[in-house]
């Protein structure tokens, strides 16, 4: 019988493009007809990284990983799998886990990539957290790492003023400590709910007529007002839930609270309804708007980072997206 082991979140780490772009410049520079005060109103972003020449989701998420191995005190040979969550891979074959293996240097070890939006990370997370508590894996290295501004149709004001690039990572490594680490994880999924949130990729089933050059295949197409109202019903679910799991673990309950950052309106009405106090609640997408796989993995690393979580704290990671997906993870830090 495999003796399980606790999944130690043992470092963390990420890495956001240096270009910052204000609001100002989709009315400024793209001439969209929006404006500085409807997006911060209406969804808490002020400005967001956009990648440059030469970034990628395996270029931002290498860097994110490096800052995480060397956070938990580990370097790249010591790495037993590499699971990278993203829907914005350098290429479609191989993954960017295998690009983010090579620049890391490190060994012969799995990697693979993982597509669930913006639940990637928390996906990702389980298979992580699953192959370190059976030992199949000594160190696990999850990443999140995303560039959906190259995907957004910038004369889409519903869409473009929402999305940010940028990636994150943790280390997670096998403890005989049982009540460290990661200690649950839901994740759900509704497929029948696909068509609210898509990129359509260049082997779509139906591609439109006409020369390729004008085939707006491949941008993003969100349905804001559907997803808002599914994003607040889940995001209060997973927090109740949490809620149970950590008295039925025995925990004291829930320090700190880290969600999917995508809208302020969206956080502030599940806090709302679950009476979960804001100043528990990690928030940045008012920096950085709505990174999708990265945002909470970058959310994670700077709250760490900054103090506002510590040693013994219980973090509660939720997330939600296209799929339509959901999910959430308990960890004691
Ligand atoms: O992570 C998963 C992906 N994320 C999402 O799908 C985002 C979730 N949804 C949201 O965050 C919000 O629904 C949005 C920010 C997208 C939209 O906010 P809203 O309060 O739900 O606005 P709405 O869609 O109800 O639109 C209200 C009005 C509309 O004008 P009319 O029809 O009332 O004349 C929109 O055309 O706001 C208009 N509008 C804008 N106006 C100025 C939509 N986007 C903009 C904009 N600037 N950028």
């Amino acid at each position: 019988m495999t003796q399980l082991l606790g999944a130690a979140l043992r470092g963390t780490g990420s890495c956001l493009p240096a270009r910052v772009v204000p609001n100002d410049e989709f009315t400024e520079v793209l001439n969209l007809d929006t404006t500085d005060e409807w997006i911060r109103t209406r969804t808490g972003i002020r400005e967001r990284r956009f990648a440059g020449s030469g970034e990628s989701s395996a270029t931002l998420g290498t860097d994110a990983a490096r800052k995480a191995i060397e956070s938990a005190g580990l370097t790249p040979a010591d790495i037993d799998l590499i699971v990278c969550a993203t829907v914005t891979p350098d290429l479609m074959c191989p993954a960017t886990a295998n690009l983010i293996q090579a620049a890391l240097g490190c060994r012969h070890v799995p990697a693979f990539d993982i597509a669930a939006a913006c639940s990637g990370f928390l996906y990702a997370l389980s298979v992580g957290a699953q192959y370190v508590r059976t030992g199949a894996a000594k160190h696990a290295l999850v990443i999140g790492a995303e560039v959906l501004t190259r995907t957004v149709d910038f004369t889409d004001r519903n869409s473009c003023i929402l999305f940010g690039d940028g990636a994150g990572a943790v280390v997670l490594s096998g403890t005989p400590v049982l009540t460290a680490g990661v200690r649950t994880i839901r994740l759900y999924s509704d497929g029948s709910r696909q068509e609210l949130i898509q990129v359509p990729s260049r082997v779509t089933p139906n591609p439109p007529p006409g020369p390729p050059q004008l085939q707006r295949l491949d941008y993003m197409r969100i349905s804001g007002r559907e997803v808002f109202r599914f994003a607040v019903t889940r995001m209060v679910e997973l927090i109740e839930q949490a809620r149970a799991d950590a008295r039925e673990l025995g925990l004291s309950g829930i320090d700190v609270l880290i969600p999917h950052q995508v809208n302020q309106r969206i956080i502030d009405a599940a806090l709302e309804s679950t009476e979960f106090p804001a100043d528990r609640v990690v928030v940045n997408l008012d920096k950085y708007g709505n990174t999708s796989a990265a945002s909470v993995p970058i959310a994670l690393d700077e709250a760490l980072r900054a103090g506002r979580c510590k040693p013994g704290d219980t973090v509660l990671l939720v997330a939600f997206g296209g799929g339509l997906t959901w999910s959430s993870a308990l960890v004691t830090l």
